[in-house]
């Protein structure tokens, strides 16, 4: 909590570059006072402190006093049952009013999916909102068709001693969740589940939160979007009340696993309690709308969860080549400047971006005249676009309100966006007012079409001025920097931002070098060891005023008339009250629903919005979306960066964990700032991060104000590092994209955690510091400092089940003796390999990916210990939501390789090598095409037992064909 209330104050001081030195408003910030130390001008309060009832010893377990429920008219239905539940004794009212009256209704889905969902018997227009979730904005399951016959999960009930359930496998009876012994609590602002767990349960999900993969057994998981940065353990930006759990079976001998999945379909805040063999589902509201997932496997839940919450959007191939952004380009001709840099050193850059400096004032829609004007932006635009490069800005939800009394501070996007009544109001119908970078602004109600349309207008209006390829949504949770309508009677304090130093002037600020950062220049050392030392003293100050001093808590009854703004039950968000550093919890739709019931959506109601925004613009153009705040379902629109990490080991080894969740999550374009965000990266850390990255879908270097430069060709060694790795990438990148549309097609993962492609070997449970690509690629990264080496485990190899070839070399990984081998990675390496069995269709490496996209393929053809081997290549134009597409087949065996094609979308490039590996004879004879005797040239390295064949073949992929050898 120290960490994010410091990152804002932080924050403040930037964005306010001019430190004004005011006379604070006289509502907040005490009447006579004048501050002599950096002060923005706005009234900025504070939402008011509160205890989480976690952390409270003497909150009350609503488990020791509530009642539960009982079942009656239990009714069987075609696909499960129906019964009222209706309270089982007097009202706890533990955080909340009890619902005397529930619905339950259990169907039967699919084989592997069953739907469970208790609602207030009694709905009203008026309260329909605190319960229930539009499918518009968040998908339900469908029935799908079929008798479910073989249904993988059954439903048992029971009324003693109250209403409980366990939801069990049919293949083997094990019970997944189970609420015996336990009572269900219904409250107006209260709901809570318990479901039992085996000992040392894994669990993964429930994010966004920092953290290992595998969730502990003594944790609590918050969901409340928070502009909370990455620290640890706390709710941050997105919420996806999500898990999957994986239970080994080594009974018989043999190892075995059984993975499901659970999710529920709620928006509010939450606190998910995971204890020693239970787990406790805490919301402030909703309801319980729980779907569950039989597996088995943990690809399979992870589809399964995606049948139900929606399919991730098709990415734009170029969107898989490097992105530069910085917060700090203070113009068009430092951003140009960068653009040749990359050119000058030769490294691949395919899409630039810009921060809230292009902004005039930090306003959407409008950019600075003079340092980011129109005419300048659309010829650096049009030139990025000739050279096959393209252009993303950021834009945020916080609307700038001008200054009534001023009019010359008119801003046409907010008059137009007020004059349609786009806007969120306060509960009295005035206009909701926070505060975020540009000053005091308003916040569109996505539910609202009349918001859509504005925001659909001026993403228009601005596109037409400046021609960018899309759009990258921050602040969506979303973050507003004062509790409540702070700009409601403020609006005379406007402009707040005076922009007299340009954004990135911000020069006096000391940053944070990374761990271990050697520290070879003496002026550097002095800054960063003052800077320990008073932050040490800042830090010890802290806490002694915090032990000192004792707090009076807010601590609201519970009430018929919610409490929306301090809710009885208090969730652990780190920020505190549910408003702090948020649009207040009372800010209102204009259909009645308040910010309490779904401010978790506002971040996916953006992206919705601004999805079908792009596409009225450029109807069969896939809409590119990048996003800070995530919800179940937000992949169908966006993809999702990991937020403000720090410049440090640990948040690079983070960003594995958080890349694998929100495979989990069905986001799978995802990617991090590489080589850190907060504080001054160095050139150890970049090289490595710069290395793995490149492995993640989403690739993209992010830089925080101030901090010194960290683009990529600052370090030579950095330079070497990122082509280096481009060059794997840029050889994958058919196959990354391949694997995008597979997760579009079909939710399957495109980065996966070792245990999800080998759920059967318990020890792999808990590895997150190495994943695959799909099934083909492993990626073992160095993640530490000061080494040259890295211990990796290759799944299969040491049973010889499975084989291995290192990327580079081609060689065979060694079957080792032990199950962690080590690696040399020396600076600049990233062990890659390439997972015996698949087959993979390679291009060359270019400055673009469209250039790559007009190269020759080659083939790769890695076997198994059969000698066989498979793959699958998708082919489109890389753009258009709707045209032609191609299937590509591929079987090999140690001396074919059938490549069988369907689809009409055309792909001329020929075909230049096949590279089979692992062969265990060498081939010496002829070669064929469909039977016909091929000029072609075989050659065979002994090291490695890999034959190259050249053949040349016109267009590769535009029939079918089959090659032998012998
Ligand atoms: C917060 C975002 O997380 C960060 O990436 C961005 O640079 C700043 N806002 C400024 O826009």
């Amino acid at each position: 909590m120290k960490g994010s209330r410091g990152w804002r104050q932080w924050m403040l001081a930037l964005v306010f570059p001019g430190l004004i030195i005011a006379r604070p408003a006289s509502s907040s910030l005490g009447a006579t006072s004048i501050s002599y130390y950096p002060q923005a001008t706005m009234a900025a309060d504070k939402a008011l402190p509160v205890l989480a009832n976690v952390d409270d010893p003497s909150a009350v377990d609503a488990q020791d006093v509530c009642p539960g429920y009982k079942a009656t008219n239990v009714q069987t239905t075609e696909d499960g049952l129906t019964a009222d539940l209706v309270l089982a004794g007097e009202a706890c009212n533990a955080y909340g009013i009890d619902i005397p009256a529930l619905n339950l209704m259990v169907e039967y889905q699919a084989d592997s999916r069953l739907h469970v969902q208790i609602l207030p018997s009694v709905l009203t227009a008026a309260n329909a909102s605190y319960y229930t979730l539009s499918p518009d904005l968040v998908l339900e399951g469908l029935l799908e068709p079929g008798s479910h016959a073989h249904k993988e999960l059954s439903f048992q009930w029971s009324n003693e001693p109250s209403f409980s359930f366990n939801v069990t496998r049919v293949s083997n009876g094990d019970v997944l969740f189970s609420t015996t012994g336990s009572q269900l609590v219904y409250e107006n602002q209260f709901l809570e589940i318990v479901t039992s767990l085996p000992a040392e349960y894994n669990l993964y999900g429930l994010g966004e939160v920092i953290h290992s993969l595998r969730l502990g057994n003594n944790l609590t998981r918050t969901l409340w979007a928070a502009n909370a940065g990455n620290t640890i353990d706390i709710n941050t930006y997105g919420s996806h009340p999500i898990y999957m759990e994986t239970r080994y079976d080594t009974a018989h001998g043999e190892n075995r696993s059984h993975s499901h999945g659970v999710f529920l379909r709620n928006a509010h805040g939450q606190d998910v309690l995971l204890r020693e063999e239970k787990l406790t589902w805490r919301a402030l509201g909703g309801s319980l709308d729980l779907y569950f997932f039989s597996g088995p496997s943990p690809v399979e839940v992870i589809q399964q969860y995606q049948v139900v919450v929606g399919l991730p959007a098709m990415q734009r191939y170029h969107t898989l080549g490097l992105h530069q952004c910085r917060w700090g380009y203070a113009n068009w001709s430092v951003v140009q400047e960068v653009i040749d840099n990359y050119a000058r050193f030769n490294i691949p850059l395919e899409n630039m971006w810009n921060d809230i400096d292009y902004m005039a004032f930090y306003r959407d829609f409008d950019n600075d005249p003079v340092r980011f004007g129109y005419s300048e932006g659309r010829k650096l635009i049009d030139s990025l676009h000739a050279n096959g490069q393209y252009y993303i800005p950021i834009v945020d939800p916080g609307i700038y309100v001008p200054n009534p009394f001023n009019a010359s501070d008119a801003y046409e996007p907010f008059t137009r966006g007020n004059e349609s009544n786009a806007f969120l109001s306060n509960p009295d119908g005035s206009l909701f007012i926070g505060a975020v970078w540009p000053g005091y602004t308003a916040f569109p109600d996505w539910l609202d079409s009349s918001a859509r349309e504005w925001w659909a207008y001026e993403l228009q209006a601005w596109h037409d001025k400046l021609p960018w390829d899309g759009s990258w949504l921050d602040m969506s949770e979303a973050a507003s920097d004062c509790a409540g309508s702070c700009g409601s009677g403020n609006l005379h304090l406007q402009p707040i931002i005076t922009q007299t130093g340009l954004p990135g002037s911000a020069g006096n600020l000391v940053l944070e070098y990374p761990e271990e950062f050697n520290l070879t220049n003496a002026t550097e050392a002095a800054v960063a060891a003052s800077q320990s030392a008073s932050e040490l003293a800042a830090e010890s100050a802290t806490a002694t005023a915090s032990t000192s001093t004792s707090t009076t808590y807010v601590q609201s009854t519970p009430n018929v008339v919610r409490d929306v703004e301090y809710p009885p039950y208090v969730i652990n968000n780190g920020h505190g009250a549910l408003s702090e550093g948020a649009i207040a919890t009372n800010a209102t739709h204009h259909d009645g629903t308040l910010e309490y019931d779904i401010h978790n959506l506002f971040g996916l109601g953006e992206a919705q919005t601004t999805y079908f925004a792009h596409l009225a613009m450029e109807p069969n153009r896939r809409p590119f979306l990048i996003t800070r705040s995530t919800f179940a379902g937000s992949g169908r629109y966006t993809g999702h960066w990991g937020g403000d990490n720090n410049s440090r080991w640990g948040s690079m080894w983070f960003a594995i964990p958080q890349a694998l969740s929100f495979q989990l999550f069905g986001i799978p374009m995802f990617g991090v700032d590489t080589c850190g965000f907060m504080g001054n990266t160095d050139e150890e850390l970049c090289n490595r991060w710069m290395q793995l990255s490149a492995f993640f879908p989403f690739y993209r270097n992010h830089n925080v104000l101030g901090a010194i430069p960290q683009e990529p060709y600052n370090w030579a060694s950095v330079i070497e590092a990122t082509i280096t790795a481009q060059k794997v990438r840029f050889a994958l990148l058919p196959y990354l994209y391949t694997l995008l549309y597979q997760a579009h097609a079909t939710g399957s993962p495109v980065m996966r955690a070792l245990a999800w492609n080998f759920p059967n070997d318990p020890r792999l449970a808990d590895a997150d510091t190495q994943f695959f690509l799909g099934d083909a690629i492993l990626v073992i990264p160095v993640l530490e400092v000061g080494v040259s080496t890295v211990d990796g485990v290759f799944p299969g190899l040491v049973e010889g089940t499975d084989l291995y070839y290192d990327w580079y070399s081609q060689s065979k990984v060694d079957v080792p003796s032990t199950w962690n081998i080590t690696i040399s990675a020396p600076l600049g390496h990233i062990p890659v390999y390439i997972h015996g069995g698949n087959v993979l269709a390679v291009q060359d490496y270019a400055m673009t990916t469209r250039a790559a996209r007009q190269t020759p393929w080659s083939i790769i053809v890695a076997l198994d210990i059969n000698q066989t081997a498979e793959g699958y290549l998708y082919l489109d134009d890389g753009e258009s939501l709707v045209g032609d597409t191609k299937s590509v087949y591929f079987t090999a065996d140690k001396s074919s390789l059938s490549v069988s094609v369907e689809g009409d979308f055309i792909d001329s490039n020929g075909l230049d090598t096949i590279t089979i590996l692992g062969l265990d004879s060498v081939p010496d004879g002829s070669v064929r095409v469909d039977g016909h005797i091929q000029d072609a040239n075989i050659t065979w390295n002994d090291t490695n037992n890999a034959a190259v064949i050249g053949v040349s073949l016109e267009s590769a992929f535009q029939s079918s064909w089959t090659i032998t050898w012998d």
